[in-house]
């Protein structure tokens, strides 16, 4: 059988997975992709730095150029992570005409349309399945299987670290803290967390399949995010209580050619089948003309899931079912779509107060609310401390500038204190 080098850059938590995907299903990968793959090179930070793997010697190399300037390697599978030098390793890896795999979301959703253009003028093709969702084949899902829809809407659970640290607190009561730890001591996590914890990471990821779903270039910077920061048990409880659970959603419709994108903490019904989507486990629910609503379940991060995509793409590779000019006509065929600004979007929503145990409080913040055209469909009311009382209300669907219209007024009631909580709720009506 023929042998193909390939050269992976990054040996963290995907490289690794990728290594023993290729070490023990080494027969079945020959099988499938008709070529015998040999890593002939691992780019690294650190060479000396001690591995769990036996690596066959001279195998590392902590410089670039040594698989650049390697003419039998064909493919680079890129997993440094990070921007810049990533996106570099990449360009410089077309221009010495090898394919590209990656799994870097950051720099798909900033660059796709450079890298596509460069690859199809190198002739060369780009894979990036396990930038989105990890284990899960959206990409392919949506650039093959549902070409025959019109996609309506996108509604997911599409990080790992978020959906692990929310499904500890909500279900063994661990704090924040302790749950990222644990996510990052399991991989899942990015370098920085801030890009898991804070939606980055998800922002990204909405950007590429929103991309290929509308058919149109959405602009990350476009997307209305916010991440799970201030996301307490308190709510958790409460959310409980009203029959919800509290989950990181990736939301993204279409509606009359203008689209609404938002990532965010949400309330969704605890019967609905993304509420028992728990630990690194995302979920996407498409909705398409055609095949109806489809839901995708599987381990959105970690070194095999993740792995079993990148080598998914080698293998796609080396049987070269895609030809370089599809890959362009994604990138070409765009449409102009506006994105909806974030106060034009109307949801439920699941709003506390903490406020003084005074007469009077309760029916000033309901006018104010029903003076916004928001309208209340239940409320509870908890004394907490001799000083202060909890208020939680749930709205019927509201415009969410009728919301921060409310907000704002009631944020100026003497005997309120604080505004702790907002988050919105999608009912998947
Ligand atoms: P890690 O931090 O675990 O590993 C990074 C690897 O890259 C390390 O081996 C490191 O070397 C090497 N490296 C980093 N920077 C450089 C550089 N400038 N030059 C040479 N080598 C470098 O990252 P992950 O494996 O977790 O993530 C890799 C990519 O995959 C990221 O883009 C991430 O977003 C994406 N991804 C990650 C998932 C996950 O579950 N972790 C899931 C889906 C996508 P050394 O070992 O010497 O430190
Ligand atoms: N940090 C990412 C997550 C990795 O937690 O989902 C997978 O893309």
């Amino acid at each position: 059988m023929e042998k193909v080098k390939i050269a992976i850059l990054g040996f963290g938590n995907v490289g690794t997975g990728v290594w023993k995907i290729l070490q023990e299903n080494k027969k079945e990968i020959m099988k499938r992709s008709n070529y015998d793959i040999e890593v002939a090179k691992i780019l690294v930070n650190d060479i000396n730095k001690k591995r769990d793997f036996e690596l066959p010697a001279g195998i590392l190399t902590d410089n670039i150029d040594d698989i650049i300037n390697d003419d039998n390697i064909k493919i680079v599978v890129e997993l440094i992570g990070g921007r810049d030098q990533a996106k570099e390793y990449m360009i410089r890896a077309m221009k010495a005409k090898k394919h590209i795999v990656t799994a870097n979301k950051l720099v798909i959703a900033n660059w796709s349309e450079e890298l596509f253009r460069i690859a199809e003028d190198e002739n060369v093709l780009f894979y990036y399945e396990a930038s989105v969702a990890g284990g899960i084949p959206i990409i392919r899902e949506i650039n093959e299987s549902l070409t025959a829809n019109r996609i309506e809407g996108i509604i997911g659970i599409i990080n790992g670290t978020t959906n692990y640290i929310l499904s500890k607190m909500t279900i063994e009561g661990i704090s924040f803290e302790e749950a990222l730890k644990e996510a990052q001591d399991k991989g899942f996590a990015e370098a920085d967390p801030t890009s898991d914890v804070d939606a980055f990471d998800a922002v990204y990821k909405l950007a590429i399949m929103s991309s290929l779903a509308f058919g149109t270039k959405v602009d990350h910077d476009c997307i209305y995010r916010e991440g799970i920061r201030n996301i307490s048990d308190v709510d958790i409880e409460y959310a409980k209580q009203f029959g919800y659970t509290i989950k990181l959603l990736a939301i993204a419709k279409e509606e009359n050619n203008k689209l609404e994108l938002r990532v965010h903490p949400t309330l969704i019904p605890s019967t609905h089948p993304m509420a028992n989507v728990n630990d690194a486990f995302n979920a996407i629910l498409i909705k398409g003309n055609a095949v109806g609503e489809l839901m995708l379940y599987g381990q959105g991060a970690g070194d095999l899931p993740t792995g079993s995509a990148v080598v998914g793409d080698i293998i796609s590779i080396l049987r070269n079912n895609v030809k370089p000019s599809e890959l362009k006509e994604l990138n070409d065929k765009v449409d102009f779509k506006e994105v909806k600004k974030s106060e034009d979007n109307e949801s439920e929503f699941y709003i506390r107060l903490n406020v003084k145990d005074r007469a009077g409080v309760l029916g000033d913040t309901a006018a104010i609310f029903g003076s916004n055209n928001v309208s209340i469909t239940s409320l509870t009311q908890d004394v907490v401390h001799k000083e202060y009382v909890l208020l939680a209300f749930i709205t019927h669907k509201s415009a969410e500038k009728n919301i921060r219209n409310s907000i704002k007024q009631i944020k100026e009631l003497a005997n309120v204190n604080e505004v702790e909580s907002i988050i919105r709720i999608e009912s998947f009506k």
